[in-house]
């Protein structure tokens, strides 16, 4: 391309919410505008180009998409009165779900934009340049998505990689499997490729991710691969230290893969895997597919193949119908189960999901106030957790400069955030670190020995 030809620069501001599969998507939106001349800026204020990736798990986050717009209405009539042109595009989630209502409902919208729609972007938004054509992106496949959009590009240590996507599961308060749609898995050779193409730009740690990242499945030449296999695969590409995966579901965590916790050393002892509540009889109307006694066991034969096994969760309180009792049970899990880290949502009703219609709604200051005792006892866990790690030695994967001068930052096996001083070469090096404070949400200690520095 010539100086002529090349586009001139504009500037592009993504604001993300939700999962980490939206920062996922973000980044690859990033990727695909940027060939278009878009580089981003930090602030929308004077960004010709303002996404909003979205999402709509619980209503608070869908009304935050719409007060959002209420505020970039302003910024594009400012704009506009300057002489400049503004294009807001809705993505994600809520953009998914209510595609026809946000360009009714805000008029500021130019285009809205679902997740398996990104890798046409570039075209989406020369369209709305011209003001012509659709407005609302068809479907696609997940597999046209995934290999249209460029490989991912690493910025330090750590990335995360989607190796699933969509949902079958039909939990009745959930939207994801309306949103995302079917389970979808990416072939093996793909995910490994990408892998070792992030190893070579220096990525250390994988966070491998899908709404139901242990329902991955694929094909081997010898047959078929389960997601226990995928993780053996990975743990074999150079340069590949650590492994973690998010979101699991307790009905998918199968005796190999419960097993590859006690074999692969790269897979870090700590695990997010959503309970939602500790009462069986909610569990049956959230139609999660297991018991809280399953939860229970599922854990145990966790920590049988790996003891330090440190779990994270995510609960749901003021369900429809959950009464004190239920509520109680939910309590009385945490006690038993004992969580590293946790969120606790309030229920939120969303349309079109079977809980929605359910009776016996729960009321709201009910729902706060159980809210309020259940983030009380996991944040003392938390604390207890961290408290636990002084005088510990772990091994620390810096990932870069810390808040102080002189000092950097890393994290634990257990997904602590680690300070502690230190130089800027430590960068991608698992290090010993030596515990000697902690607080609810990180961990400070001291370097052991340049010595014991290992690659
Ligand atoms: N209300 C409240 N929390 C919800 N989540 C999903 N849907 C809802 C809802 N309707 C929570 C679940 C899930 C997490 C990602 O969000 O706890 O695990
Ligand atoms: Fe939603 Fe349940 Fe699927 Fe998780 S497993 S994405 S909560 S439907």
């Amino acid at each position: 391309m010539t100086n002529a030809q090349r586009p001139l620069l504009k500037r592009l501001f993504i604001e993300t919410h939700g999962c980490q599969m939206n920062v996922y998507d973000s980044e690859r939106m990033r990727d695909v505008l940027a060939p278009l001349g878009y580089a981003p800026v930090g602030a929308p204020d004077d960004a010709d180009l303002i996404i909003l990736n979205t999402c709509h798990i619980r209503e608070r986050a869908t009304e935050k998409v719409y007060s959002e717009l209420g505020r970039l209405r302003d910024l594009k009539a400012r704009r506009a009165e300057a002489g400049v042109k503004t294009t807001v595009v809705v993505a994600g989630c809520v953009a998914q779900a209510e595609g026809e209502e946000i360009m009714r409902r805000a008029p500021v919208v130019d285009l809205v934009v679902g997740p398996q729609a990104y890798h046409k972007l570039p075209e989406l938004i020369a369209r709305v340049a011209r003001a012509t054509g659709e407005r609302v992106a068809a479907d696609f496949t997940p597999d046209e998505k995934f290999d249209a959009l460029p490989a991912p590009k690493a910025e330090g240590v750590t990335a995360f990689l989607s190796v699933q996507e969509g949902c079958d599961k039909f939990c009745t308060f959930c939207v994801v499997p309306y949103t995302r749609g079917a389970e979808y898995s990416r072939p093996l050779e793909k995910v490994l490729a990408e892998a070792r193409a992030l190893a070579a730009q220096g990525v250390r740690e994988l966070t491998l991710l899908g709404q139901n990242v242990n329902a991955w499945h694929g094909a081997t030449g010898e047959g078929e691969a389960t997601f226990a296999d995928l993780l053996r695969a990975l743990a074999k590409v150079e340069g590949i230290a650590r492994l973690r995966y998010t979101t699991s579901h307790p009905v998918e965590m199968s005796d190999d893969l419960v097993a590859l916790h006690g074999e692969e050393g790269k897979l870090m002892p700590f695990l997010h895997l959503p309970v939602q509540s500790g009462s069986s009889r909610i569990l049956k109307a959230m139609n999660r597919k297991h018991t809280a006694e399953d939860y229970v066991a599922v854990i145990a034969r966790l920590r049988a193949a790996r003891p330090d096994i440190a779990l994270s969760t995510d609960f749901i309180v003021g369900f429809p119908g959950e009464t004190e009792k239920d509520f109680e049970a939910t309590l009385a899990l945490v006690r038993e189960v004992g969580f590293a880290s946790a969120y606790s949502f309030k229920y939120s009703r969303r349309p079109g999901t079977p809980a929605a219609a359910m009776q016996g709604q729960v009321d709201d200051e009910v729902a706060s106030d159980r809210l309020a005792r259940l983030h009380a006892l996991l944040g003392e866990q938390q604390r207890a957790f961290n408290a636990a790690q002084i005088s510990r030695t772990l091994p620390v994967l810096v990932a870069g400069k810390g808040r102080m001068p002189g000092q950097m930052h890393g994290r634990s096996p257990y997904l602590q955030s680690v300070h502690f001083d230190g130089a800027p070469d430590l960068v991608g090096r698992t290090i010993d670190v030596r515990i000697s404070g902690s607080t609810q949400n990180s961990l400070a200690g001291a370097l052991v020995s340049a010595e014991r520095v290992s690659a």
